[in-house]
């Protein structure tokens, strides 16, 4: 019932003049990134993983840096955990370079290096939702798909006055009927910059579905600290309190989260960065 009545608000007059809007302001500002003058799948896949929750200026030098160190997906399955993690430094939540290195691992050696074959069937491959799956077949093929991310659903909401309860499955339905066809590529790279600076959270006070949690004080900046600390030698639980200052309980937990998602693991005494 909610899905039709969605549908049947938006008009096809309204969709045109969205699109000539979207396409207008791309054209005078759309934005020079690494990952747009490429159609290698794997370095559009890395792209999409850094990118999900970091800004694009913090995701520009460690993309280039990443495909630079590991140009190929294969490059990416022979890494040390450690060496990718390193790499992931600065950039936050780290259990996304695990399990990029995993979908790499998956992709090499059950797709025979086919990312694309990967994305079409990505509950398979570590880390990658729908919306990324999406969007790698998007930017790397140009296919007449669609993918709804945070700023799109934000662009979708303000533009056609939804609220912001409006089903995703409705949402996935009208980006389908906005997207010009054969223009994929184009018409998501001209979203991506319409959100990041026109239609912008704070001008449309629109909530996210979900919230990220403050950094300063937070277990995530803790994990920052303890990886940093434990990829130059292993430390005991004692040590690693006393050089980061920090409560006892919070470490604990930290510690054994980390643990948990194959990122660290203990020697009985030390903790140490997961060889693999
Ligand atoms: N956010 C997620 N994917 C993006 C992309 N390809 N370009 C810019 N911002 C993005």
């Amino acid at each position: 019932m909610k899905a039709t009545a969605t549908y049947l608000k938006v008009s096809g007059d309204q969709i045109r003049r969205f699109q000539r809007c979207v396409l207008t302001f791309y054209k005078q500002h759309g934005r020079m990134l690494p990952w747009r003058s490429t159609m290698d799948s794997y370095k559009i896949l890395v792209s999409e993983v850094m990118l999900q929750q970091t800004q694009v200026s913090r995701v520009i030098p460690y993309y280039i840096r990443w495909v630079e160190t590991w140009p190929t997906v294969q490059a990416l399955a022979r890494a040390s955990r450690p060496e990718v993690l390193r790499a992931w430094l600065g950039l936050g939540y780290n259990s996304r370079a695990v399990r990029l290195q995993q979908a790499s691992r998956v992709i090499t050696h059950d797709f025979g290096g086919d990312v694309l074959a990967a994305m079409q069937d990505y509950q398979k491959v570590p880390g990658v939702g729908r919306y990324t799956a999406q969007a790698v077949l998007i930017f790397a093929t140009n296919a007449d798909l669609v993918t709804v991310d945070t700023n799109i659903r934000r662009i979708l909401l303000a533009s056609f006055g939804l609220p912001a309860s409006t089903a995703d499955r409705d949402l996935w339905d009208l980006a389908l009927r906005c997207l010009p066809k054969g223009r994929s590529r184009e018409w998501h790279n001209a979203l991506m910059d319409y959100g990041a600076l026109q239609v912008t959270a704070r001008r449309t006070n629109i909530p996210p579905k979900t919230r990220q949690s403050k950094f300063e004080g937070s277990s995530r900046q803790l994990r920052a600290q303890v990886l940093r600390v434990l990829l130059d030698a292993p430390r005991t639980t004692q040590t690693l309190q006393q050089m980061l200052c920090c409560d006892e309980e919070a470490l604990s937990e930290v510690l054994l989260r980390m643990c948990q998602e194959g990122i660290l693991t203990c020697d009985g005494a030390r903790f140490v960065v997961a060889s693999d």
